[in-house]
């Protein structure tokens, strides 16, 4: 069976072609702000702009192979959650090329092909997921409802921002640019301790958006903490002379900055990162507690950075517990993700009419009825 299928949910344009084995051909069209975070409808834009080209090269790729445009089965689109002006340009791509290839289209959930592709991607057969990414937030696991049937319960989600949304606000705060994830996992690691951050876990579900706010407030406060102490600094500091016009600024947006500013920016991406993947271990780690499965998947974005695999790897290990983590480019939004779990659903009949084929914004992964799970695990 040979699927295409098409990601655009925020900033990343993706789409590929996968068999059951592997990933056939893709193609990728990267949005990236010009200024602060992401923009919904610029991203539409950027989207609308290169989808035309990303699937051209997407089949010419494909035929390169020795493939025929024949030999696709279904067409995959994701159908939400994610940006509604972004989803609705993605939607009308898919059902296009669904037209003209004459194939059914199936309609994806983005977090559950953050899932299935870890699946398909590690040895993984019955995980509890904790999956970050920008937007979202979740631990989820399959459960079963009737023989062959069931759908992945979220056991705690955040219950405000998503945990890389969280990070991408206080990096702005900190003058860094977007996506703030991967510098803060950099800057982190010259830190030299630790600040105390609210650690917000409540039940199962946890909070990423005071940490944030917390955290760009402690930024603030330990580089600028009053003048007083900048005109020290300043007096010390190497360039005292050319800095002496930024003194109000300082601490607050990117001019120079001292070692000193330097050395409370990394204390406060650690701390952050400590704080926030605690919580989302915590509830990993309850998850697995109270279902009694004995296997981690990590997916999303969020995924690739090194501190949170760590730091799941030891609680894996003090459980006797297994982690899986896919490959990075298995693990921010992909097509193949898209196109690998529109197999799935393809094979179990989950297809869908062009009148039936309308982009839901707020889709909730345990909105679907997941009935792949038999055939997959033959
Ligand atoms: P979703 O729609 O699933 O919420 P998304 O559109 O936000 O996904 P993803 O690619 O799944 O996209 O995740 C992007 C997020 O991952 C961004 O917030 C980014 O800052 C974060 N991220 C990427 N790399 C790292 C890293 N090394 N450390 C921390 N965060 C990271
Ligand atoms: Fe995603």
């Amino acid at each position: 069976t040979i699927v295409l299928g098409i990601e655009g949910t925020a900033w990343n344009l993706s789409a590929a072609i996968v068999n059951e084995d592997d990933v056939i051909a893709e193609s990728t069209r990267t949005y990236k702000p010009a200024a602060g975070g992401i923009h919904p409808r610029e991203a539409a834009q950027h989207h609308a702009a290169h989808v035309g080209e990303v699937i051209d090269e997407l089949f010419r790729a494909f035929e390169e192979k020795g493939y025929s445009k024949s030999d696709i089965d279904a067409v995959a689109f994701s159908k939400g959650p994610g940006l509604g002006p972004c989803l609705r340009i993605v939607g009308t791509a898919a059902r296009m090329v669904s037209l003209m290839l004459e194939k059914p289209l199936v309609g994806v959930n983005h977090c559950v092909a953050h899932i299935e592709v870890g699946l398909w991607k590690t040895d993984a057969t019955d995980p509890i997921t904790l999956y970050v990414s920008g937007a979202n937030s979740q631990v989820l696991a399959y459960e079963e409802n009737e023989p062959g049937i069931g759908a992945y319960r979220v056991f705690g989600e955040t219950l405000d921002i998503g945990l890389g949304n969280s990070l991408d606000k206080f990096a702005r705060s900190a003058g860094l640019p977007h996506p703030g994830g991967p510098l803060v996992e950099k800057y982190a690691k010259n830190a030299a301790e630790y600040i105390e951050l609210p650690y917000t876990v409540k039940g199962m579900d946890f909070f990423f958006s005071g940490l944030s706010t917390a955290a760009t407030r402690a930024l603030k406060e330990k580089s600028n903490p009053n003048k007083n102490n900048i005109d020290e600094k300043n007096e010390t500091g190497e360039k005292s002379g050319e800095k002496g016009e930024k003194n109000g600024e300082k601490g607050e947006k990117n001019g120079e900055k001292g070692e000193n500013d330097e050395t409370v920016l990394a204390n406060v991406c650690y701390s952050y990162q400590e704080t926030a993947f605690a919580m989302a271990v915590e509830v990993t780690e309850r998850a697995l507690a109270h279902t009694g499965k004995n296997e981690v998947l990590l997916a999303g974005g969020v995924g690739a950075n090194s501190r949170i695999r760590e730091m799941l790897e030891q609680m894996c290990a003090d459980r006797g517990a297994k982690f899986f983590v896919p490959e990075k480019k298995f693990m921010g939004d992909n097509g193949a993700m898209i196109a690998y779990t529109g197999l799935l659903m393809f094979k179990a009949g989950d297809t869908l009419s062009v009148e039936e084929s309308q982009v839901d914004a707020g889709f909730r992964p345990d909105e679907v009825k997941v009935s792949w799970k038999p055939e997959k695990q033959i």
